[in-house]
């Protein structure tokens, strides 16, 4: 690592909040003490790094020269690494990834489909360098952009440069950055702002949290290179507090940025001067919208307020300001030093670049994915997200969180951009990515985000603090088993209302999982009503488990775990379950062997 004499080997722990929730300062620490028993310090470095994106095998360390991969590491394994590795020079196959298929051990971090099939432009330094120090960053090309947009270019030729690549916010509605950073540079006035939305509200969304773990500089070169389009000398990010650890990064990277002079004053003696202050958010959705999160930052409480003016005109203060997403500023620099035609070669013709996501749900490689625009939905789950845990299979995704919809399995191969996944009847959103498999009611899963929006509600205005409340009972009541005839046409015209009728994204946007849960599983919705029944068996009260006599083998393998005593059978009896007891937990499906599948759910 820059900063450091060269060592043989270089160990990089992943310090992400994923990995560190799994024990990776442990794994780090044993490292350590292992290197120094061994009187190694010469010969290895351990370097915390930021997430590395493989957050389901967490722990995970790559170790270089070879970028040999290990996960699941434990204390316990450092010694072995330490002697085997480091010492002898023979990775330790034991803690390497394993072929799916054929279990065979990838050693190289390159060869794992998991990282072979994505392309990192946001997430490039995920990984590979410590985001605490400030030389790991510079070491790999870091502040160059910014050193150049400060020297060598205009304010024009940045923004030309930005249109050129044609990147599009990442934050969600997917405005061009090139455009948005053009009206505020042409609105008049003194003072402009330059700020960064950093408060990643969206459940299952941990895109943002990981770029600013991971990588914080690059965010900053790229805030630097928006206050110098627009001619901003002061700026905000605004973080929630739920993010300790991306906020504590983001505050050493500003330090050390400003002590060489790349923030304040003077920035590298080209005169031009930029300050930034971290705003702190106290964890509502409804603040990550534009406007209201303007609002908070000039103390008052984060509501909304209408469009237009908008923001580059009329921002933070009244003054023009430009918002920007965390992902959209960690790809500027690249466009800088690269060139926006570069970056336009990728993706499709509309939706350029690329995108991560954060994929989670029911997949086997729950992690952080970046990959071209227009990648098939298949890609991502099937290759990159190694399928289906527990070999179920596809039966939809949920994209674009609270604001988004659910795309079936009939239509996974469609392409991740944002024409192709809107016309599917979801949203890109901020990259939200849930995978759901043949278990999920879609019925319960438009019902937990119309929860969400209406506890986020900031009930500002009546369509979306009274219709969220509506459609939300609507649908209790459906999963309740006590939905009427009409409901589905109730919940269609209040959809069609809050989304209409609503000041802000949040309520024009709320109704989107049912709007998209109704397009393509309705019957679902039509059993939940007509016959009473859950097709998923997820709504407890809906559900009914019996034992079927022919195939119970009296195991007793239910009674044991039943929570409430409701089975009754003894050796050689065939079990049966007490209705009136059972509390359809569902233990007794879950725990009778698969050889015997003698629990029927109906
Ligand atoms: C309810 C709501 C929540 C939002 N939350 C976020 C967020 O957490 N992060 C974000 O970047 N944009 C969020 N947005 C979008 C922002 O309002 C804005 O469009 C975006 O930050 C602009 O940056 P971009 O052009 O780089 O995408 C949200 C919008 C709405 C309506
Ligand atoms: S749409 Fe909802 S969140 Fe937005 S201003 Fe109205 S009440 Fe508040
Ligand atoms: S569903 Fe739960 S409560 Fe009912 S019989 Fe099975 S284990 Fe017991």
């Amino acid at each position: 690592m820059a900063g450091e004499p060269a060592k043989q080997y270089h160990l990089l722990v992943c310090g992400g909040t994923g990995c560190h929730a799994t024990r990776s300062l442990q794994v780090i620490d044993r490292l350590r003490e292992e290197i120094r028993l061994r009187q190694l310090a010469d010969k290895a470095l351990v370097v915390e790094t930021g997430c590395n994106g493989f957050c389901a095998q967490g722990p995970v360390m790559t170790v270089y020269p070879g970028g040999i991969f290990y996960q699941y590491l434990k204390p316990e394994d450092a010694g072995e690494i330490i002697e085997e590795h480091v010492l002898k020079g023979v990775p330790v196959e034991r803690l390497m990834y394993k072929d799916q298929v054929t279990g065979r051990a990838i050693p190289k971090m390159k060869d794992i489909p998991f990282f072979s099939l994505q392309k990192t432009i946001a997430l490039r330094h995920r990984g590979l360098i410590d985001p605490e120090k400030i030389e790991d960053y510079i070491g790999r090309g870091g502040y160059q952009a910014a050193a150049k947009a400060l020297t060598e270019m205009t304010s024009e030729e940045i923004i030309a440069e930005l249109k050129a690549s044609g990147l599009r916010g990442r934050g969600g509605a997917g405005f061009p950055t090139g455009v948005k950073w053009e009206f505020a540079s042409k609105s008049q006035g003194p003072v402009k702002y330059v700020c960064c939305n950093a408060d990643e509200g969206d459940p299952g969304a941990f895109m943002d949290r990981s770029v600013l773990e991971a990588d914080p500089h690059a965010v900053l070169e790229g805030m630097i290179i928006a206050a110098k389009a627009i001619g901003a000398h002061h700026g905000y990010i605004y973080c929630r507090a739920e993010y300790p650890l991306a906020l504590r990064r983001l505050s050493i990277a500003m330090e050390q940025a400003k002590a060489l002079g790349l923030l304040g004053e003077d920035i590298l003696c080209t005169g031009f001067r930029l300050d930034l202050e971290i705003y702190q958010g106290a964890g509502a959705f409804v603040c990550g919208e534009e406007t209201a999160l303007m609002t908070s930052i000039e103390g008052k409480r984060g509501m909304p307020r209408p469009r237009p003016p908008f923001p580059a005109q009329k921002g933070l203060w009244g003054k023009p300001t430009v918002l920007n997403n965390v992902e959209t500023y960690a790809n500027v620099p690249q466009i800088i030093a690269n060139g926006g035609l570069w970056y336009a070669s990728l993706g499709t013709e509309k939706s350029k670049g690329t995108k991560v996501f954060a994929l989670t749900g029911n997949v086997n490689n729950v992690g952080l994915v970046e990959v071209p625009m227009g990648t098939p939905l298949s890609t991502v789950v099937l290759e990159i997200g190694g399928g289906i845990k527990k070999g179920k299979k596809f039966k939809a995704a949920q994209l674009g969180g609270p604001s988004g919809g659910c795309i079936p399995a009939q239509h996974m191969d469609v392409g991740l951009d944002f024409e192709s996944v809107t016309a599917a009847g979801a949203i890109m959103g901020s990259g939200g990515l849930i995978v759901m498999d043949e278990d999920a009611c879609m019925v319960d899963v438009a019902r937990f985000f119309m929860d969400f929006c209406k506890d986020e509600s900031c009930g500002k205005c009546t369509p979306c603090r009274e219709g969220t409340r509506r459609m939300l009972q609507v649908l209790e009541r459906i999963t309740k088993g006590q939905g009427q005839q009409g409901d589905i046409e109730l919940l269609e015209e209040l959809a069609f209302f809050v989304k209409d009728a609503s000041l802000c994204g949040l309520g024009q946007t709320a109704p989107n999982p049912v709007l998209s849960t109704l397009r393509y599983f309705r019957s679902e919705y039509e059993a939940h009503i007509g016959q009473q029944r859950c097709p998923a068996g997820v709504c407890t009260a809906l559900v009914h488990y019996e034992i079927d006599p022919e195939k119970c083998k009296a195991c007793g393998m239910c009674k044991k775990k039943c929570p409430v005593d409701a089975i009754e059978g003894a050796p050689k009896v065939v079990h049966r379950i007490i209705q009136e007891k059972c509390i359809r937990c569902g233990t007794c499906y879950e725990v009778c062997p698969k050889k015997f599948s003698a629990i029927m759910r109906t």
